[in-house]
């Protein structure tokens, strides 16, 4: 790359990680607002020692080469070189265990589980009364409370990671690591998955919405609720599609015979932000793009492609998924 390409490419980048939605340092809540105080902490140290570093060497080695001038300049290379980098480091060292206390507080708010999966999110619920809420790639969370994430993986290591809410923490199978996010800000933040994973590990992402808590809850109620019937004739058609065509072994859409557990529950699948863990929208066309050709947009996805139906039958199962709210 030439110079301007390259700045230009190193700007982009760096403006790319400054978009709200998926930023350490616009925070949505209690723990980025930490973590991103602990950032410019550490830059600001990592500032104070650079200039000073580097000024006491450009000053030591301008000093008059006679003897006592040389001695002074020992010391201070002496002083600047061990004493000063020692002091400041110790300094930031204390000040980022201090914070860890704050990012270890006990959840108050509702217990979600999440298992990475090649190359998505189940994401579970556990209610008051012992059932469990099931969905995926998408989190809701209340604003003001700690919710506490349950949080294991399939088969390879993957990392849960909604940047504007707060830390990461990797996924494992076979082990449960807990960790609590406590969000504050009601909106729509994006999560990603932090840790390779297999070829369409950059098209692991989640959105994380973070919503007043009446409105949460009465989300959860309608989350667990089973699925609408079919509204249109087109969606009806869809509808006995997905189960002839062996959907449901794979996908649960609760209320109907479909009560597969290898795919994503499907039972909402038309309320929520994104599909195929971010990768498209929810239109009926991105329904119809999926079924048809799921390794097109996720290279490696388990999910089939169902090119064999004709573009109509497509079109009614995307109707029926669609409709899914
Ligand atoms: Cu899952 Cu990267």
């Amino acid at each position: 790359l030439s110079g301007p390409s390259r700045l230009a490419l190193l700007s982009f980048l760096l403006l790319a990680a400054c978009e709200g939605r998926q930023s350490a340092l616009v925070p949505g809540g209690e723990d980025a607002r930490i973590l991103g105080d602990l950032f410019w902490v550490m830059l600001a140290g990592a500032v104070v020692l650079w200039f000073g570093m580097n000024g006491l060497f450009y000053w030591a080695t301008r000093r008059s080469p006679a003897a006592h001038s040389q001695r002074i300049a020992n010391w201070l290379v002496i002083l600047g070189g061990i004493a000063f980098p020692t002091v400041t480091l110790s300094a930031l060292l204390v000040y980022g265990l201090s914070i860890m206390p704050d990012l270890r507080a006990t959840g108050d708010g509702p217990v979600i589980r999440v298992t990475g999966e090649q190359w998505w999110w189940r994401v579970e619920y556990e209610r008051e009364d012992g059932s469990t809420v099931t969905t995926a790639n998408e989190i809701r969370l209340p604003a003001g409370v700690r919710s506490t994430f349950l949080l294991d993986s399939k088969e390879v290591i993957h990392s849960f990671w909604v940047p504007s809410l707060g830390g990461k923490m990797d996924m494992f199978p076979g082990r449960v690591n807990e960790m609590t996010l406590g969000p504050e800000r009601p909106g729509i933040y994006r999560g990603q998955c932090a840790e390779f994973c297999g070829e369409s590990h950059a098209w692991m992402a989640f959105e994380a919405e973070v919503m007043e808590p009446d409105a949460f809850e009465a989300w959860l109620e309608a989350e667990a609720a089973p699925a609408v019937t079919p509204a249109s004739a087109e969606a009806a058609r869809g509808a006995a599609l997905f189960l002839s065509q062996g959907c449901g072994a794979c996908h649960a859409v609760r209320g109907t015979p479909a009560v597969g557990r290898v795919g994503p529950d499907l039972t909402h699948v038309g309320s929520r932000h994104s599909l195929a863990a971010g990768r498209l929208g929810t239109s009926t066309e991105d329904f119809a793009k999926w079924v048809a050709n799921p390794g097109a947009w996720k290279p490696g996805a388990e999910m089939p492609a169902y090119d064999h139906l004709t573009g109509e039958q497509i079109d009614a199962i995307a109707a029926y998924l669609e409709g899914l709210e």
